[in-house]
């Protein structure tokens, strides 16, 4: 058993003990009753139940909950789709995913969410160039499975977004 202790949208939970063995996945969706983290393959393959963690050097990355022990969270921030939307205000990139029509069963959009915002956060860090663009939305949201074959939707709603905002998220084109 472990003393779990983490936070999740900015909130503090815990500690609540835990077995050893338990997954996050169930650990959010069972023992907080947070659903919005789904569940797929089970086998770290479809990143459908993939949440943001947030770390101390003040960078972000995805990691899959399903196969991953509660308890490895302990102490760690994290964020899931619940945290996203603020006081009913969806973010760009939601709003984005709902024009595209990015998703139809939404299984992995929850997923494909936390990889968005983790690299539009990136990019507003760390700029990149406009002609590197659609490569790197691509290795930032590869690996996301969607099984409605929603790929396309979902690359062009984030380039909505880095391009809505380019000072923020792209270099400087000569000229400019
Ligand atoms: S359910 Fe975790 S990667 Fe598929
Ligand atoms: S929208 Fe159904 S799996 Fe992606």
């Amino acid at each position: 058993m472990t003393k779990l202790s983490l936070t999740i949208n900015g909130r503090a939970h815990g500690p609540v003990e835990v077995r050893d063995e338990l997954s996050m996945n169930d650990f959010l969706r069972e023992y907080l009753g947070m659903t919005g983290t789904k569940f797929g393959c089970g086998a770290a393959q479809c990143l459908s139940c993939a949440v943001i963690v947030d770390n101390s050097d003040g960078t972000s990355h995805t990691s899959p909950t399903c196969i991953v022990a509660a308890a490895s969270f302990n102490g760690k921030s994290i964020r899931t789709v619940e945290g996203h939307a603020k006081n009913g205000e969806l973010t760009a990139l939601q709003k984005a995913f709902i024009t595209h029509f990015a998703f139809q069963c939404g299984y992995c959009t929850a997923g494909f969410l936390n990889e968005g915002q983790v690299l539009l956060e990136r990019l507003a860090k760390k700029p990149c160039a406009r002609g590197e663009l659609e490569k790197t939305i691509a290795d930032a949201l590869d690996g996301h499975l969607c099984r409605c074959t929603g790929y396309v939707k979902y690359h062009e709603a984030v380039r909505d977004v880095i391009l809505a905002d380019p000072k923020r998220y792209l270099l400087a084109q000569a000229g400019q």
